[in-house]
């Protein structure tokens, strides 16, 4: 095999002169460091910088994220997507102001049991903030080190992520949040999942699947399920002040957030058993869109009422309110949603 500090002088070197510039790169505050890798996680670097900017301004301690409201903390994610990332950040920074005196708690094992930290957010914000020996393994990783290895493990199975983090641990007993992040910044840059720009690599010598010539046979990931479908209809009212109707949901995903009612298509549910008086809709949708989750899609389709309603001709369900169309800032709403909300304001 390789020589393996060589390897690491290399891969180190390239990053330190190639790395993007990104505020989180720009301090040591654990806290700081584990919202970067929370929003970064299922979303890219260029879209978090904002948030994470905005995030910062408002929470700038745990003491202040500890404090807030959680509809609050969502209005700070809204557009992020996986909503569920952000509740439990905020549950485990509340664990953590209560019971580690505020202080992120600068051991693995006790990171680890927080809520939602999975073992990717527990290598990477030990290694980054306290450079504990720790190895990342996310998607950049598995990539990389499966070419590098001419490696065609399944990366889907566990005994893979284990394998993987094992055999990267000679390379994080020093300096472990630099080589980790430059393993993610390398797959970001260069070792990319298409068109790897192989010509560039610091550690080409060291490539094993460049050698052998099936980089782009790597990495070997299980034919992913085919996502399910659910076909649901939107139902824009709005009433005699052009005030439209929306409602809180309680189901578990995308929980407390609003839409516009929206239901099961082909299902017996339908706005009419939901409100008292029939309202009448336009036959045909006047916007389709597609709203992709980890498992699933909704396939949505949205029907205008034909005419406004009157207010005093309907009984609201306790989740519904009327909505002002210029207070939608005023509400928590899911990437779907604002898409019909912004359809609606300009072209209704
Ligand atoms: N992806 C997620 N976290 C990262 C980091 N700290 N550096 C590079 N890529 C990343």
């Amino acid at each position: 095999m390789y020589n393996e500090s060589q390897f690491k002088n290399n891969l180190v070197k390239w990053f330190e002169k190639n790395q993007r510039q990104m505020p989180w790169r720009e301090t040591k505050n654990p806290y700081y460091i584990w919202l970067s890798e929370v929003m970064l996680q299922q979303t890219q670097v260029k879209t978090v910088i904002d948030y994470y900017h905005k995030f910062v301004n408002r929470f700038p301690t745990i003491t202040d994220l500890s404090n807030a409201h959680e509809d609050e903390v969502l209005k700070y994610w809204e557009g992020l997507g996986y909503y569920s990332r952000a509740r439990n950040f905020h549950t485990a920074i509340k664990d953590v102001a209560m019971n580690y005196n505020g202080e992120v708690p600068n051991d693995p094992e006790r990171f680890g049991e927080l809520k939602g930290v999975g073992p990717y957010t527990q290598a990477a914000v030990m290694s980054i903030a306290f450079n504990l020996p720790l190895a990342t393994v996310d998607g950049n990783v598995f990539r990389v080190w499966s070419r590098l290895n001419n490696d065609h493990r399944d990366t889907k199975l566990q005994t893979t992520r284990k394998a993987f983090e094992k055999e990267l641990e000679i390379y994080v007993q020093e300096d472990s949040g630099t080589f980790n992040q430059a393993m993610m910044e390398l797959g970001a840059l260069i070792c990319t999942p298409k068109n790897a720009l192989c010509m560039f690599c610091p550690v080409q010598e060291h490539c094993e699947a460049f050698e052998q010539g099936t980089v782009e046979q790597l990495p070997v990931k299980t034919t992913k399920v085919k996502k399910k479908h659910i076909k649901k209809n939107v139902y824009i009212v709005s009433n005699e002040n052009g005030d439209l109707l929306i409602e809180k949901r309680t189901q578990k995903l995308l929980n407390n957030m609003w839409e516009f009612p929206m239901y099961e298509a082909e299902s017996n549910e339908n706005i009419n058993t939901q409100l008292s008086t029939e309202i009448q809709f336009q036959t045909k949708p006047v916007y389709s869109l597609k709203h992709q989750f980890t498992h699933l899609t909704w396939d949505i389709d949205v029907y205008l009422s034909q005419s406004y309603v009157r207010q005093q001709d309907i009984t609201l369900t306790d989740n519904m309110v009327w909505m002002r169309v210029n207070d939608k800032d005023e509400y928590n709403f899911p990437v779907s949603m604002s898409k019909i909300y912004n359809f609606l304001l300009t072209n209704i």
